[in-house]
Order: structure tokens, then C-alpha cells, then sequence
């Protein structure tokens, strides 16, 4: 592709609010560097990393380059391979990580090959989620058998950290509002609500016990988790940084084993064996509606931008 071709890409030129920073820009299509493809997205999902990144809560951690772009998450054709990729071909339905995902083209640096029976909607919404959930299962280290209590069980990490243990074998206690007590019931979680008296709703629905917590929400509650599950090396939090002051363990990147979780998450819903709840689409031009409705958060599932 001409390297002077614009395309239409999600940006922000400083921090602040979706309102007050973000917008559609005009710029010119990236280009896959040795290792990379590029993809012409279709769809990419919507992480509150997103807002969180823009809103500068991620400053001395992170450098924010501006203009900055927006997404590490889609699905969509490979349209150009940089030097040295093997096994993918031009016109191939992927998806994976990548950057600034929320544009007509964009790059990514970790795909696998989109099962047909996967919409490409539902496939730009799995990797983060899944990633995540499956790591800070495996960093929870929990027999199978055994019970778990997951803080933040509705949204999207929380969504597949149920499904993906009770495959594991484990009973999930998973909290949530109650508008979706159904909705983690028919994940396979015992639902019961956050909030006031945690301790006692789980004491009297896990007659064995907690044998490990994980906090999804980020709630400020890790020494309640603790208080629950009887031992801070028993908490595991994705979302409390201060999860290791009180001896819990912070789940943190880089992605590990991404294309065996992409790849293993994908089949299972081909096969309707593993539910991916979308609660809205927007289009790019509506990107500041959807991250404003995630930094609210309340989604159910994920929310996805849709390319066309
Ligand atoms: N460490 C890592 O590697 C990593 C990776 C990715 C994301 N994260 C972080 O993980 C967190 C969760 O991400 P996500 O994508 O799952 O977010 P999300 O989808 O936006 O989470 C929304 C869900 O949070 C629930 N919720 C809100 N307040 C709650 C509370 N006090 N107690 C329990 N549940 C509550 C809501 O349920 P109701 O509507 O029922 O209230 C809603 O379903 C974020 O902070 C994100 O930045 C960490």
C-alpha cells in the first residue's frame, strides 16, 4: 500500500476524559515491521486499560507518546507481513494483540487464525480478557476441587475467569450487582452481591471454604479477601496495585502462553463451549460513547468497536 494513504485511526494529544481527548484522526496507514502484520481491522475490543492509559493513571509506569493511538486488541485480515513471519498468508482472518488497534489498519505483534465459527467481533474481545483470566488462575494455584471467590465476576475478565475455572474443575463464587446475579449463574458461578457482609454470603455458600481469592474489580477490598480466604498468599488482584502491600500477589503482563490461551478460548466457543457476552458495538466514529460507558464500570461481557 502507498505509504501516503490516510486512514481513519482513534487519537488522543493529551491526557483527559474520552469527551475532552479523544477524536478521529486522518493519518497515514503503519507499516508491519520484521515480526508483525497488519491487519485491516475489523473489530477491537474495549479495555478500561484504554481509558485508564489515556486518563494518565498509568504515568511513571508507562510513557505515553502523543499523539497516541488507542487498542491492543482485534480481529481482522492480514493485509501486509513484515520480514521473517512464517505461517500466515495475505487475506487470512486473524487475531491478536497489537497497537493503536482502534483505526481501519492496524498492527499486530501476537495473532492466531480465526476459527470460522468465531464472528470477528467476539474474536477482537478475547485476547486481554482471556490472557488475563487464565494467568491470574494459574498464579491463584488452586486444586481442582476446591472453591474460589472472584470479585468482579460479570465484567469481561471476570466473565471468563468463571468459565475458565469451573473448566478447571473449580466451584466459582463470583460477585456482581444484581442485575447480573442470572446472568454469573449461567456462567457456571454461584452468584452472591459485593458489598456490606462479603464475609458472612460467602461463608454461608462455601461450606469447605475459600481456598483462593481473586480480585477482578479492584475494588479496594483486598483485606476483606484476605479476611476470607485465610491467608494473604491466597489473593491474587489484577486491578489493586497495592495488592502487595497487605502480602497478596499483583497479576501483571507481559502476556504469557498467548497463543496457546487465544487458540484453546477461540475453539471452545466454535464449538459453543464457552460464552463471549457482548453488550454493545459501536462503530469507530462512536469510540468516545464506548469508552465512557467502560470507564463507568458497569458492562456486562465486553464492549467492541467495529470497523468496516
Ligand atoms: N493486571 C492485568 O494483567 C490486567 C489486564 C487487563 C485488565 N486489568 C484490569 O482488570 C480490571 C477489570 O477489567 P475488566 O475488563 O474485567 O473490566 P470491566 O469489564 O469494565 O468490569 C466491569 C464489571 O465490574 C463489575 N464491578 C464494578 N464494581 C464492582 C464491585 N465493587 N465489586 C464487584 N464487581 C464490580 C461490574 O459488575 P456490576 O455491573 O454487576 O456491578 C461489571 O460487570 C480493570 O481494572 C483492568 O484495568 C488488569
Amino acid at each position: 500500500m502507498n505509504a501516503n494513504v490516510l486512514m481513519k485511526a482513534i487519537q488522543y494529544h493529551a491526557y483527559g476524559t474520552p469527551e475532552a481527548v479523544l477524536a478521529v484522526a486522518h493519518i497515514p496507514v503503519p507499516g508491519p515491521l520484521a515480526g508483525q502484520i497488519r491487519i485491516k481491522v475489523r473489530a477491537a475490543g474495549v479495555n478500561p486499560s484504554d481509558w485508564k492509559r489515556m486518563g494518565g493513571q498509568y504515568e511513571g509506569f508507562e510513557e505515553v507518546v502523543f499523539p497516541s493511538g488507542m487498542g491492543v486488541e482485534a480481529s481482522g485480515i492480514v493485509d501486509a507481513i513484515g520480514e521473517g513471519v512464517d505461517g500466515v498468508h495475505i487475506g487470512d482472518a486473524v487475531f491478536g494483540y497489537g497497537n493503536d488497534t482502534m483505526a481501519e489498519y492496524a498492527i499486530l505483534s501476537h495473532w492466531v487464525k480465526k476459527p470460522e465459527g468465531v464472528p470477528f467481533e467476539v474474536a477482537g474481545a478475547i485476547p486481554v480478557v482471556s490472557e488475563t483470566a487464565w494467568r491470574c488462575l494459574d498464579d491463584l494455584h488452586v486444586s481442582a476441587g476446591s472453591t474460589i471467590l472472584v470479585s468482579g465476576a460479570a465484567g469481561g475478565i471476570g466473565s471468563a475467569v468463571v468459565q475458565l475455572a469451573r473448566r478447571r474443575g473449580l466451584q466459582v463464587i463470583g460477585t456482581a450487582s444484581i442485575r447480573n446475579q442470572d446472568y454469573l449463574r449461567a456462567l457456571g458461578a454461584t452468584p452472591t452481591t459485593y458489598g456490606d457482609g462479603l464475609k458472612d454470603r460467602v461463608k454461608a455458600l462455601a461450606h469447605d471454604g475459600i481456598a483462593g481469592a481473586l480480585d477482578i474489580a479492584g475494588s479496594g477490598i483486598i483485606p476483606e479477601l484476605i479476611d476470607i480466604a485465610g491467608d494473604p498468599s491466597k489473593v491474587v488482584s489484577v486491578a489493586d496495585f497495592s495488592a502487595t502491600e497487605y502480602g497478596a500477589r499483583f497479576s501483571d503482563g507481559p502476556p504469557r502462553n498467548i497463543h496457546h490461551v487465544l487458540t484453546t478460548v477461540a475453539n471452545l466457543y466454535a464449538k459453543g463451549l464457552y460464552q463471549l457476552h457482548i453488550q454493545a458495538v459501536f462503530p469507530l466514529e462512536e469510540t468516545v460513547k464506548a469508552q465512557t460507558i467502560s470507564s463507568q464500570k458497569q458492562v456486562r461481557g465486553k464492549l467492541v468497536i467495529v470497523v468496516n
